[in-house]
């Protein structure tokens, strides 16, 4: 049985300020749910959102980690790092880091590897861009980011990763693909998965769909079959629009 995983991706939003207020007032909105609930927020505000959540069933990421253990690398933070602060999980892969921040195929899987490691568990996106969707592509591409991601992982570590797809079109555009557009991409990673691994595996791997989710088109998403769960960007920012899409 998978249970529905919805989190917030706060991206480059919010002051350590403003991030414990949001606790607070979510804190309070919060109802112990079925539903897992996490937040992923910028570095700043990781510990403070551990110590304001502790105890609460509201759990934190991280948007981006190192995926050597240590080294001359400006900048970066590694996963023993993270542990330390008891973060629960980690975003791999997400469309803008690998538009902007030139992550590849194979940082994500490095990444992902170094995180199964861990106690934190990975987060990994995918997803097609609009020209690769309106070239029939999207399917072989995010077919392809699901192989590169998991080459070399194991059935037993592939079942701590959750898959978000998030076709990058649909990101911060107000555009939501429809929901049989998402279910069908979902339930093609699926297929995937159950190619890469076996269909035990692949039945019990979470997979969320990100783009536009909001508190109007939540539910719709996800009564969805293949979907079970949501990242959620800029409608996270918000503690009245965040419960209703945890409480969809
Ligand atoms: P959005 O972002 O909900 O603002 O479209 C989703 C994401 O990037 O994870």
């Amino acid at each position: 049985m998978r249970i529905p995983f919805i989190a917030g991706n706060w991206k480059m939003y919010k002051t350590i300020a403003e991030a414990k207020a949001f606790a607070k007032e979510f804190k309070a909105l919060y109802h112990d749910t079925d539903v897992k609930t996490a937040i992923f927020a910028p570095f700043t505000q990781l510990q403070s959102l551990v110590s304001e959540f502790d105890g609460s069933g509201i759990a934190v990421g991280a948007q981006n980690v190192h995926f050597e253990k240590e080294g001359a690398f400006t900048g970066e933070l590694s996963v023993q790092m993270l542990e330390e602060i008891k973060v629960d999980y980690c975003l791999v892969g997400h469309s803008e880091r690998r538009q902007y921040f030139g992550e590849t195929d194979e940082t994500v899987n490095l990444k992902l590897k170094a995180l199964l490691c861990s106690k934190i568990l990975p987060v990994l996106c995918v997803g097609e861009n609009l020209e690769e969707r309106e070239e029939g592509k999207a399917k072989l591409l995010v077919g392809a980011q699901v192989k590169a991601a998991f080459d070399g992982i194991d059935s037993k570590d592939a079942e701590k990763v959750t898959v978000a797809y998030e076709p990058v079109w649909a990101i911060g555009t107000g555009k939501t693909a429809t929901p049989e557009q998402a279910n069908d991409m979902c339930a093609c990673i699926r297929e995937t998965l159950t190619e890469l691994y076996d269909e035990e595996t692949a039945d019990r791997i979470v997979i969320q769909y990100g783009g536009s989710v909001k508190p109007e088109n939540a539910t719709e998403i996800m009564n969805m079959e293949e979907i079970d769960g949501a990242l959620v960007g800029g409608a996270s920012l918000e503690p009245l629009k965040f419960i209703e899409i945890v409480n969809f």
